[in-house]
């Protein structure tokens, strides 16, 4: 806080080397465990059942007093993959992890009773921690299978396994590699589903905790990684990832439909897309449902995310591993880089945002992990490698564009200004669609022809006016944001931008084939007028009696906080 204000008067020099708004609460030089007792914990190291540095954690989730953290199973030496802090002993520094429920619980190969490999978890809002045990050791061509995928549900009341289900044979490939989940809850907790997405089989299984069944999305090509995004430069590693399909996720806020819109994107791929729940809850629709897959914008340049996850009023955050940082999006406005904000950036301690969760009072946490060094280089044991931060969702996004309460001059530090989107380059073809002539109507949600004489009205065949230029819902032009005064001194009168010239995401995303409903309409009539002025990177906004704000801006591209506390 005290910096945020200094940094008004570009003195605070730390800002500049470490994160700005994420709080660093945990960090490690290696992982290390909660034995039982000290004698076993040095008896596993010398047998070689512990090897620190051999860990690395890849998820964090938390609940109540517990941050659990996952470990996979990699190499060697890893004592427990599903483990946690208790976060009212350790307040802060280098905790040792707790196996979870307990150390009998996490033996590797004891397929039915522990968990031998665990990625990203969740905690659901009934109370349960879903956790999908892949059953592997290894990595890549060291990759062995003692066990099958499984998926575990853990009652976090009474710390007790509450289910275990193995995934069919169906349900994977000999390429799988599952490592994020999502969790759908609809009407009830009965009314619960799980989605996984297989980054290397390129499908997305979807698992009902009702039926306690299973079924895969396969081979859709929105699945699969796109061959010009598969390279990758992080912590100076120049590297190629270029298999790598389906990985983050997000779901949605319950729409009015009772549904949510999943959201992904392929790991090599810079593209987002979307479904809704009503397909993957549908198991007849795994073979019939190309089209309800729905294309959308990319993000931009080095915009590589594995993991994503969305707030209760529509805000996604995501990390952006190509730029050691974590972004963030409104739903309510179009998927657009002009509308992706970053919402922070630390070149040392956010190395690989490997995992983002927003818990139940709208912190955010955020674990990063070094993981391209782990794997391709070697990790420097005497620096902090594994770090968790934490900072409130509000916090985070103020003064982004995904604050867009703050928000009327729209994009201030907007990632990708400029770009053309997706949607203009292809208005002329999607023009294309159904429409009556007048002469139908629709009864029975057929088209039917209608006649002056009764009883002829029988005729079904739907018409479409195929490639005409057609008159649909008019599309509300995106609204000209006043650009930032060419100054560096004026104080100026912002103009308020009328209510009719807010951007009608909606109407935008519909004609993407998506209808968001994710935030109550934003009264921007009742938003005070506000000055401001642009200084270099940073510009400063004032509300009439209110205090000044920092907006980050200027230059497209990224928040550049080196700049403006220098
Ligand atoms: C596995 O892959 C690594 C590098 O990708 C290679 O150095 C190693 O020889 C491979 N091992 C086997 C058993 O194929
Ligand atoms: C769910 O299915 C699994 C089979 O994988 C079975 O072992 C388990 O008992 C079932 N659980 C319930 C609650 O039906």
């Amino acid at each position: 806080m005290l910096c945020r204000r200094i940094l008004l008067v570009f003195l605070c020099v730390k800002a500049a080397f470490g994160a700005y708004k994420l709080q660093e609460r945990y960090g490690w030089n290696q992982m290390d465990f909660a034995f039982p007792n000290p004698l076993m914990k040095e008896q596993a190291r010398r047998s070689g059942d512990y090897i620190p540095q051999n860990a690395l954690p890849v998820g964090v989730e938390q609940y109540k007093e517990k941050l659990f953290v996952t470990i996979p199973r990699w190499r060697d030496g890893i004592p427990a993959t599903l483990a946690y802090i208790n976060m009212e002993h350790s307040l802060s520094g280098s905790p040792e992890l707790i196996p979870y429920p307990d150390w009998r619980s996490n033996f590797a190969g004891d397929c039915a009773n522990s968990l031998t490999t665990v990625y990203r978890i969740k905690v659901d809002e009934c109370g349960r921690l879903w956790v999908l045990d892949t059953g592997t050791l290894g990595i890549g061509n060291t990759t062995t299978n003692p066990c099958p995928y499984a998926v575990n549900v853990f009652d976090l009341t009474t710390n007790t396994r509450i289910r275990r289900y193995e995934l069919n044979p169906e349900d994977t490939n000999p390429n799988t590699f599952i490592a994020n989940i999502a969790v759908d809850i609809g009407k009830d907790c009965d009314d619960a589903f799980a989605y996984f997405s297989d980054e290397l089989g390129y499908g997305l299984i979807a698992y009902s905790w009702e039926q306690n069944k299973s079924w895969r999305f396969s081979s859709h090509s929105y699945f699969f990684p796109d061959p010009l995004r598969g390279d990758y430069n992080i912590a100076g590693l120049n590297f190629q990832w270029g298999e790598e399909g389906i990985f983050g996720m997000a779901l949605s806020p319950l729409k009015s439909d009772g549904y949510r819109t999943l959201f992904f994107s392929p790991l090599a791929s810079h593209r987002e897309f979307a479904v809704s729940t009503r397909i993957l809850r549908d198991e007849t629709r795994v073979e019939d449902s190309y089209h309800d897959f729905i294309v959308m914008d990319e993000r931009g340049p080095n915009s590589h995310t594995t993991s994503r996850v969305m707030s209760n009023d529509g805000i996604m955050l995501f990390n952006l591993i190509d730029q050691n940082s974590v972004g963030c999006w409104h739903s309510s406005m179009p998927y657009l880089p002009q509308y992706h904000g970053i919402v922070d950036r630390d070149d040392v301690g956010l190395v690989f945002p490997a995992d983002i969760k927003i818990d139940e009072n709208r912190n955010v946490w955020v674990l990063s992990d070094r993981m391209p060094v782990f794997l391709l280089a070697d990790l420097d044991y005497t620096d902090v490698n594994f770090r968790i931060y934490t900072a409130p969702l509000d916090d985070l996004i103020q003064n982004t564009i995904c604050d867009i309460k703050s928000n009327i001059f729209g994009p201030a530090n907007a990632v990708g200004i400029g770009y053309k989107s997706q949607f203009q380059r292809n208005q002329k073809e999607k023009t294309v669609v159904p429409v009556p002539p007048t002469n139908y109507i629709i009864r029975n949600n057929q088209l039917q022809q209608t006649s002056s004489q009764p009883g002829s009205d029988i005729f079904t065949k739907p018409q479409y006016h195929v490639g005409q230029p057609i008159s649909v819902v008019p599309v509300k032009p995106q609204p000209q944001i006043p650009a930032p005064p060419p100054t560096t001194t004026v104080l100026v009168k912002a103009q308020k931008i009328p209510l009719s010239d807010v951007p009608k995401a909606f109407i935008y995303n519909q004609h993407n084939g998506l209808s968001y409903e994710t935030m109550s309409p934003i009264d921007y009539q009742d938003l005070p007028y506000k000055t401001y002025s642009v200084g270099g990177a940073a510009s400063s906004a004032k509300w009439p009696g209110g205090p000044t704000r920092t907006l980050w801006g200027g230059s497209a591209g990224q928040v550049d906080k080196q700049s403006s506390s220098s």
